[in-house]
């Protein structure tokens, strides 16, 4: 199987990558659901579910609620690397024509490996700015900064550029992968992803509608592994490295 991907990639000229947690989870992150994740169906000490607390009404009524989770989630990304899988989509992005990577990931790591095509569709952690007068900064860890962190202009509570439930996702990003899409692509794999929402489904849908090559990593089944042409059910960085190696083999 690893084989066949790789002749399909060897001829692709347009290739998506679908990521989530999972890809980041060899880099040692938790992830959101199933065993050991952030959220696996626990309630918070606040006795309310954490997509609650991570959410854009909990940060408007009380902020100190949802940057307790933020904080939580930005400190198990502190000195995180890329790791191997991130590595071979940044190897596959400099040799194939096109390679876009789509990632509901908020750590940067895809970045922080090299990818240059990159939608973020969750945003990222490590951009801050103000809601109410629009002060923003980049900064590489929130370690050692006072949460909620006070804008330094205004005094409002500064927040993540990240999507929190019950926000609408960037349309900015919603419109770069729109465009992406109508231009279509040859192959589509999504690594490390419970396939949770509607937006990282639906090119895999349109994937298999179209008869483009699917391939899904991920040890754990999701509703996607029984539909696409190749299930691995490997870890992220064991299955793109075997895949780069049969790639270089082509
Ligand atoms: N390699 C590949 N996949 C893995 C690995 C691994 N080493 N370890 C775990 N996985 C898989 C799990 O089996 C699971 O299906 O990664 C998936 C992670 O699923 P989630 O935790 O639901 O993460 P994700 O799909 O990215 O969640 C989407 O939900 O809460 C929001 O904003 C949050 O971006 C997140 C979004």
């Amino acid at each position: 199987m690893i084989e066949a991907i790789a002749d399909q990639l060897a001829r692709a000229r347009r290739v998506l990558f679908i990521t989530g947690a999972g890809i980041s989870a060899d880099s040692g992150l938790p992830t959101y659901r199933g065993t050991g994740g952030l959220y696996d169906g626990r309630h918070t000490e606040e006795g309310i579910s954490i997509e609650r607390a991570l959410s854009g009404p909990m940060f408007r009524s009380r902020p100190e609620i949802t940057w307790k989770y933020l904080a939580q989630i930005e400190e198990t990304c502190r000195g995180a690397q890329p790791n191997a899988a991130h590595a071979a989509i940044v190897y596959l992005e400099r040799r194939l024509p096109y390679v876009l990577t789509l990632t509901q990931n908020v750590d940067g790591l895809h970045r922080a490996a090299g990818s240059r095509e990159v939608i973020e569709i969750h945003g990222g952690l490590h951009e801050l700015y103000c809601p109410r007068c629009g002060y923003a900064e980049a900064v590489e860890t929130l370690a050692g900064r006072q949460l909620p962190p006070p804008c330094p202009d205004c005094g409002a509570i500064l927040r993540p550029a990240v999507v929190l439930f019950d926000e609408a996702l960037p349309v900015a990003a919603l419109e770069r992968l729109d465009t992406a899409l109508d231009e279509g692509f040859d192959m589509v794999f999504t690594i490390g992803t419970s396939a949770t929402f509607p937006y990282i489904v639906q090119p895999v849908v349109m994937a298999l509608q179209d008869g483009v090559p699917t391939v899904e990593i991920n040890p754990t089944r999701t509703p996607l592994s029984e539909h696409v042409d190749f299930y691995l059910p490997l870890g992220a960085a064991a299955a793109m490295s075997a895949i780069v190696d049969a790639y270089e083999r082509t």
